[in-house]
């Protein structure tokens, strides 16, 4: 009952300034009782606290000595930069983040239990600091096998490439680096579906194009850390399953892979996995 009254609700926010960007909302977001009558809030870029005046928010600016979010940084590369933050360590920006984000997402109720997960937040930096283009959490010990349980661009960075690069950085470069096969949290959003049906589709293209002879999901689920069930549905949706006698079967037909290669175009910005300085949660 609860999510469905927070599904329901009217969008109370309209719009947020955070950084040099005046953002749209998409949804309600449960802003503790005293923000809810404005229309607009703003943000500070970096520690991500809210308020309800531009003067608040130039005056906390002057003394706000944060220029990226408060955690470890444990990729870089060019301009790009991956923070980690741990929400038991740093519980407001943790929520902060979650109200944020909330205002982009329907289908997720917000955690109040910031403390068992990791945020990590993605920037461009430049002289000025690093700037939040997105982010996704993950809590720090799933039971279901979830590699990621948001994930957010934030809407003046979208269609980029940078859904696809959280993705792949959480999905597959940190499960890899566990040893574990993972899973986004459901429900997914139209738009994440779509994002995540685009990576799936793209690594296992990818995989089965330079494959000689008959491999299994199992043997792909290995490969990439990706759960079987996703590369079912996934190749599925390509039609390059069979069923026979029983067992699904993989039918790559060069032709078949070769078109659906093309469709599916580019794979935006990669993860250089080199520029990975991480070590799992213990
Ligand atoms: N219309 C059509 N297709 C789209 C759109 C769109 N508006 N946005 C993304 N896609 C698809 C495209 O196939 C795109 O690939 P392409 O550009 O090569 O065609 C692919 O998704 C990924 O695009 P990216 O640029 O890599 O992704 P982006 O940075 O825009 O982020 C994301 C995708 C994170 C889903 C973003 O749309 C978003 O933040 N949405 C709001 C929050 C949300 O719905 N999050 C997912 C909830 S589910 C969960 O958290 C487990
Ligand atoms: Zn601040």
């Amino acid at each position: 009952l609860r999510e469905h009254e927070e599904f329901t609700k009217v969008k109370n926010i309209a719009t947020i300034e955070l950084g040099r960007y005046e953002i749209e909302t998409w949804y309600f977001s449960p802003f503790p009782p005293e923000y809810n009558d404005s229309l607009k809030l703003y943000f500070c870029e970096f520690c991500l606290n809210f308020m309800k005046r531009k003067e608040q928010l130039q005056r906390h600016m002057r003394k706000c000595d944060l220029k990226h979010p408060p955690g470890d940084e444990i990729y870089r590369s060019g301009t790009l930069s991956m923070f980690e933050v741990d929400g038991k360590k740093n519980k407001v920006y943790g929520q902060n983040l979650c109200y944020l984000a909330k205002l982009f997402l329907d289908h997720k109720t917000l955690y109040y239990d910031v403390d068992l997960f990791l945020f990590y937040v993605l920037c461009e930096c430049d002289d000025r600091g690093c700037h939040m283009v997105g982010y996704f959490s993950k809590e720090k010990h799933s039971e279901e096998s979830y590699n990621l349980a948001c994930i957010l661009t934030l809407p003046p960075y979208q269609r980029k490439g940078y859904g696809k690069f959280l993705i792949a950085f959480s999905a597959y470069e940190l499960s890899k680096k566990e040893g574990k096969v993972g899973t986004p949290e459901r429900p997914l959003s139209d738009l994440g579906l779509l994002s995540y049906r685009g990576y799936w589709t793209r690594v296992l293209l990818d995989i089965l194009k330079k494959h000689k002879g008959n491999i299994s999901i199992k043997e792909l689920s290995d490969m990439t850390a990706i759960k079987a069930e996703d590369i079912l549905t996934t190749l599925q949706s390509l039609e390059l399953i069979q069923y026979r006698k029983g067992q699904h079967v993989i039918c790559a037909d060069p032709k078949v892979l070769d078109r659906h290669l093309k469709a599916a175009g580019r794979g935006g910005l990669d993860v250089d996995v080199s520029k990975l300085i991480w070590t799992p949660y213990k």
